[in-house]
């Protein structure tokens, strides 16, 4: 690892991955703080997601993801940061994920996503028509690049959030002891 001195576990995935739900769990066994960048963004911004896509552009959004992670490359320690799907799809951001921690990737077939992200109405590039091919199409596109931004891969498909955070619990500790 290239950053053995930051104590932190950075969770990536496609939206529905469980990276929240895992993220606050994770954060508790290890006594770490559990930050959100989605959550973060909008507490920032003072607007959700949904609005800030609708009013300034999906360009404006990833521009303060972009801010945000490199707020956060000196200071972050001890803590379990959730990010948002669209995240590693820049260069530059994967760079400073790889700097800020152990990178996990939170894997979900799309079965599993799809059934995950049914009815959800928080994530704008999700609405509208045929959510299966929306998601296929990304899941295609962008798997291949969590993968090789990844420290550490976990299929999360039929596994509970408690194994889940079992499984990272054991890869990380051995990564930093
Ligand atoms: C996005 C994922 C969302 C949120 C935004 C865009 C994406 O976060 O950042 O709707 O491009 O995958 P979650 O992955 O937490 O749902």
């Amino acid at each position: 690892m290239k950053n053995k001195l930051k104590h932190n576990i950075i969770l990536i995935g496609y939206m529905g991955s469980g990276k929240t739900s895992v993220g606050e769990k994770l954060a508790e066994r290890l006594t770490y703080q559990f930050r959100d960048t989605d959550q973060m963004i909008e507490k920032k911004a003072g607007d959700t997601i949904n609005r800030l896509f609708a009013v300034q552009g999906e360009e404006y959004f990833r521009n303060l993801e972009t801010d945000l992670l490199k707020e956060l490359m000196p200071s972050l320690e001890h803590t379990v940061l959730s990010t948002g799907g669209g995240i590693p799809l820049r260069e530059q951001n994967r760079k400073i994920l790889i700097d800020l921690g152990y990178v996990v990737f939170l894997k979900a077939n799309k079965q599993t996503t799809l059934r995950r992200l049914k009815g959800d109405s928080t994530r704008p590039l999700l609405q509208g028509d045929d959510l299966e091919k929306k998601v296929e199409r990304m899941l295609e596109i962008r798997t291949p690049i969590y993968e090789k931004t990844a420290h550490k891969i976990i299929s999360t498909d039929g596994r509970s959030i408690f194994e889940i955070v079992e499984l990272i619990m054991e890869s990380y500790l051995k990564r930093i002891y």
